[in-house]
């Protein structure tokens, strides 16, 4: 009897192959070369480079984690040749016009594609909307390879649920959703995630289902967010703090726990327009999600906004102020800067001729140059300040006193703007203002 995919791997009879080592493939490539040969590929260089030497360039592994790994790592496709069963982990982002850019997946759908042989699979984890592998991305694997999907070969979708910088729910920890293109390739991808998923895996009954399963818990994320945020622009009206109002309506059992904020990342934010995207294909313009959206895209400029009318309360000349921004990672103790709505309030405040100093202990000021074109501060500036927004509650930021945001500030009538409500019962003298 002819061994299976999955035994194949076991035996080392078959070679995996996962396309794209980021937040999500490095990991992934890692957990399996524990148990199967793995090839590691990337496009970028310099990232493989790092990798070969036990680095991971998203800084969310230790080296140790490469220990004890069957995995090679490389750049060159033709390496692709010498792999069965291929994990594609690319970056799913959106254009300017919030529009689903499908370069990236359909770029490493052609390297598989080149890469495909009678029998191999080719599973797909990056965040896509339903329709996306069988529509998209099948096409372009069968143009490539000449071969035919079914018959000679199989496809599967099992979408990632890990959360950069969370120690407790890991690829190990977390049920992971997966499926195939047909009985016997859904029985092998799941046997095969089960061997790194101590959670077990769920088996969706289609790749769709298992593709909407991923968009929709970030849309529900995003939603929520979004109704927060409204009602914390509605009570700023009404003259009473958001999160006093949370932890009262908290205390129902069920009253769910979401707080306003900056909602910026490369997840929430951007998965919810490929739901979008999909669905005005289909002559439905999605209302709650697409208001959603809006509301939370708009809070960046809500914040500068806000801040700017405290401090002219307060008679200070926005020409002549200085505002200093603390954090600018799209959250708390992470590096990640990808989309991070910190941008916004900090675009708004210049839009006063503001000067605005912005300073973060995780992020790399090297990528904030070349992305955002911004130069961080190494460290603030002592009695230079009108207003200090703690904008991203880095774990060195949680223990500051009202008397260490006086420090920053130029006089006695400071503002102090906290988006998580996180000092909000410890300022006595200073201006206050929370989402
Ligand atoms: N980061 C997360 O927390 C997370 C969680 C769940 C799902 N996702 C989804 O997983 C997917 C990957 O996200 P990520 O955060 O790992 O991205 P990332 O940007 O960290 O990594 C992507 C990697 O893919 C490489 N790459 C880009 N184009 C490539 C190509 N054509 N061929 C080979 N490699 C290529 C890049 O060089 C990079 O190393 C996205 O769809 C994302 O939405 C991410």
């Amino acid at each position: 009897m002819t061994m299976g995919m999955h035994e194949r791997l076991l035996a080392k009879d078959a070679t995996m192959s996962v396309v794209g080592l980021g937040y999500v493939g490095l990991p992934i490539a890692l957990a399996f070369a524990k148990h199967l040969k793995v090839i590691g590929f990337d496009i970028n260089a310099e990232r493989v480079a790092l990798m070969k030497q036990q680095i991971d360039p998203s800084e969310e592994l230790e080296a140790a984690d490469f220990d004890g790994c069957d995995i090679t790592f490389t750049a060159d496709p033709e390496d692709l040749k010498n792999a069965q069963f291929h994990i594609v982990a690319v970056p799913t982002p959106i254009n300017p016009s919030n529009q689903p850019d499908l370069t990236p997946l359909l770029s490493a759908s052609r390297t598989v594609g080149q890469a495909l042989k009678m029998g191999d699979y080719v599973v797909y984890e990056s965040t896509v909307y339903p329709g996306c592998t069988e529509d998209d991305c099948v096409p372009v694997l069968e143009k490539v390879s000449g071969l035919k999907f079914g018959p000679d070969f199989k496809v599967g979708y099992s979408p990632e649920r890990i959360n950069p910088g969370d120690k407790v729910n890991t690829i190990e920890t977390i049920v992971k959703v997966v499926s195939g293109s047909d009985e016997e390739s859904l029985d092998a991808i799941a046997r095969t995630y089960e061997l790194v998923v101590k959670a077990g895996t769920h088996r969706a009954s289609s790749i769709k289902v298992a593709e909407a399963s991923k968009i929709i818990e970030n849309t529900q994320r995003d939603v929520n967010i979004a109704l927060v945020n409204e009602l914390s622009i509605i009570f700023d009206r009404i003259g009473i703090n958001t999160y006093e109002v949370l932890e009262a309506a908290g205390t129902k059992w069920n009253f769910l726990k979401f707080s306003p904020g900056l909602v910026g990342g490369h997840c929430i934010g951007i998965d919810p327009y490929y739901l979008t995207w999909k669905s005005s294909k289909l002559g439905y313009h999605a209302r709650v999600i697409n208001s959603g959206r809006y509301v939370n895209d708009a809070m960046g400029a809500h914040v500068g906004k806000q801040t700017v009318k405290r401090m002219l309360e307060l008679g200070k000349n926005p020409l002549e102020s200085r505002v200093l921004v603390m954090g600018l990672t799209f959250k708390e103790d992470v590096a990640d800067i990808r989309n991070t709505k910190v941008v916004d309030v900090i675009h708004e405040l210049q839009s006063y001729n503001i000067e605005v100093d912005v300073v973060d202990p995780m992020a790399s000021p090297t990528e904030v140059k070349r992305e955002y074109d911004l130069t961080l501060k190494e460290a603030p500036d002592a009695g230079a300040y009108d207003a200090v927004i703690i904008a991203v509650n880095h774990a060195p930021y949680r223990n500051m006193s009202e008397t260490d945001f006086e420090a920053l500030m130029r006089d006695e009538k400071g503002v102090l703007i906290d988006l998580k409500g996180l000092y909000r019962n410890s300022i006595k003298r200073l201006t206050y203002w929370s989402l």
